[in-house]
């Protein structure tokens, strides 16, 4: 997998921010260029599309069970996942992601977070209330992207929540062997069955850590039927 750490907050982009090296397999090198990554990230707000998600269940009237957070890099959604009350798996395949999660996480929430340094190719989920994954699903290869979407679509509880965003076929990396970046109507077909409650596409101009960029991506919050 080809991997470009990509932030959308063009506001979040430093004028001297690092440019990372492609990344692939979770080995030393990849964890060099994620941790340069997470230091560029930590200490921000968390992602809009988590809040919406987050907006929505509350809305729902949803009670905080399990969450997978896929591909939480600096870990800010998966701590603020824990404040809810969520029980979380907090999974990412760099070794840096825990390094960095760990020490902010206090003390009274540790019991209620599982890290699993994992690659999501090779995820076995749990049943689970709501997945959280933003800049993460379309770097994976489509075989995987499409085991794992599958297995969420089963895994998902009734009432829960799929909150994540996916690449379209007109962003910047989108020619990127090994990635899975959709045309729209590849996407509406993922969500069918789901009560879709935020269906959002982006295109646009803007900063990333590499530098400016062609985006193109949805974010998407959609329910299961309870
Ligand atoms: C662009 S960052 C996004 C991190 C975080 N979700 C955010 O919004 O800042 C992508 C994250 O996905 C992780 N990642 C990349 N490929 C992965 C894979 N196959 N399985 C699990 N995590 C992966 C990276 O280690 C990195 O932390």
């Amino acid at each position: 997998m080809s991997t470009e750490p990509e932030i959308a907050e063009a506001s979040l982009e430093p004028p001297d921010a690092p440019a990372p090296t492609e990344a692939a397999a979770p080995d030393d090198e990849e964890e060099h260029d994620w941790a340069a990554y997470y230091r560029y990230t930590l200490g921000r707000e968390p992602r809009p599309l988590f809040s919406r998600g987050l907006e929505a269940v509350a809305a729902a009237g949803l009670e905080p069970g399990l969450a997978i957070d896929v591909g939480a890099g600096d870990g800010t959604e998966t701590l603020r996942l824990l404040e809810a009350g969520w029980r979380v798996w907090s999974v990412d395949s760099a070794p840096a992601s825990a390094e960095v999660l760990v020490p902010r996480v206090p003390e009274t929430l540790r019991d209620r977070l599982e890290i699993h340094t994992v690659a999501a190719d090779a995820l076995d989920l749990p049943p689970f209330d709501l997945l959280y994954s933003a800049y993460v699903l379309s770097y994976l290869p489509p075989e995987a992207f499409n085991r794992l979407w599958a297995m969420a679509r089963d895994r998902l509880r009734p009432g829960g929540f799929l909150v994540v965003n996916i690449f379209g076929d007109r962003h910047e990396s989108a020619a990127e062997p090994d990635t899975t970046f959709l045309p729209r109507a590849d996407v509406q077909a993922l969500l069918e069955g789901l009560e879709t409650i935020v269906f959002d596409e982006i295109e646009e101009e803007g900063g990333s850590f590499r530098g400016p960029i062609h985006w193109h991506l949805y974010d998407i919050v959609a329910r299961r039927p309870g």
